[in-house]
């Protein structure tokens, strides 16, 4: 069990590196998810790896502990009327503006959100009689495990189908040995970068959409709203940003109004 003292400092840790608060007594949530590595690393206690990570000893050590503690659930297409209203409103009203559009997926874990996207836009693009504007995607996450698993594109039968019609499976992916490999004509769009949300964006540019979605369920007040006007700054007026389903943005920012479509809800920057 980890004594009061060092559950504070784990958790002092780890809202310090990557906005997590783990709240009061999850001390149980924390000695589960942390039994692999502390074998792995031959640590006998949580105390032990607590002293390695104040040496920082062994600097990917710090990085398995946060993957270790995050959650990188995510689905294709999850939730799906973000997609809807891409497909039909955005990507229609943004191209008629005759600009590249830059869209950013904050947070992207394996690769599904905004490998997601990316299809969207080849549907959109082959309903549009010409193609009218250049479209990339940024996709960022603090770690670099899934980053390596969205970049492989790569994707074992059980992920391949939550969330994925077999319409979109057999149009978007190649079958291969061990899996489903996206299609290049997919990838191509999107650049993968790690990015923890607690640093600057400043050098990543402006956004036209950006999608920044559950991952800050579990952030404190404070750090959501420096993440949210951190976001608004990335963007001009005009631009749209997703959250996920349950997450309020305006109890944090003035930054965004609310926009309600036949699809659902998104957010505007003012
Ligand atoms: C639950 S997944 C959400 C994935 C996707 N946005 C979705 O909605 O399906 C949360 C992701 O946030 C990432 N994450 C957690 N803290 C982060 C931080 N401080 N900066 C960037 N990414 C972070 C995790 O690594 C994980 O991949």
């Amino acid at each position: 069990m980890i004594d009061a003292q060092d559950y504070a400092e784990f958790s002092r840790f780890l809202s310090e590196c990557c906005g997590l608060v783990l709240g009061e007594n999850r001390q149980y949530l924390v000695s589960s998810r942390l039994s692999r590595l502390l074998n792995e690393f031959s640590f006998a206690k949580v105390e032990d790896l607590l002293k390695a990570l104040r040496r920082a000893a062994d600097p990917t050590l710090k990085s398995r502990v946060i993957d270790a503690m995050t959650t990188n659930e995510t689905s294709w297409f999850r939730d799906n009327y973000p997609f809807e209203i891409l497909r039909h409103l955005l990507l229609p009203e943004l191209a008629a503006r005759q600009k590249p559009i830059r869209i950013w997926s904050a947070a992207c874990s394996s690769g599904q959100e905004p490998y997601s996207i990316s299809m969207i836009v080849s549907e959109w693009e082959a309903s549009v009689p010409s193609r009218t504007a250049t479209i990339s995607i940024l996709a960022t996450d603090l770690s670099e495990s899934v980053l390596a698993d969205a970049r492989s594109g790569l994707y074992d039968g059980l992920s391949i189908v939550r969330g994925l019609t077999p319409e979109r499976r057999q149009r978007f992916f190649d079958a291969v040995d061990n899996g489903h490999r996206i299609k290049p004509e997919i990838q191509r769009r999107v650049r993968f970068q790690k990015l923890n949300l607690m640093e600057s964006y400043a050098a990543l540019g402006k956004f036209d959409i950006v999608f920044c979605r559950n991952v800050l369920i579990y952030f404190s007040a404070e750090t959501k709203r420096r993440i949210f006007d951190g976001i608004a700054r990335q963007m001009d007026a005009g631009g749209y940003f997703f959250v996920g389903a349950s997450e309020a943005v305006n109890s944090y920012t003035d930054a965004f109004e609310m926009l309600r479509t036949p699809h659902g809800a998104v957010l505007r920057r003012r």
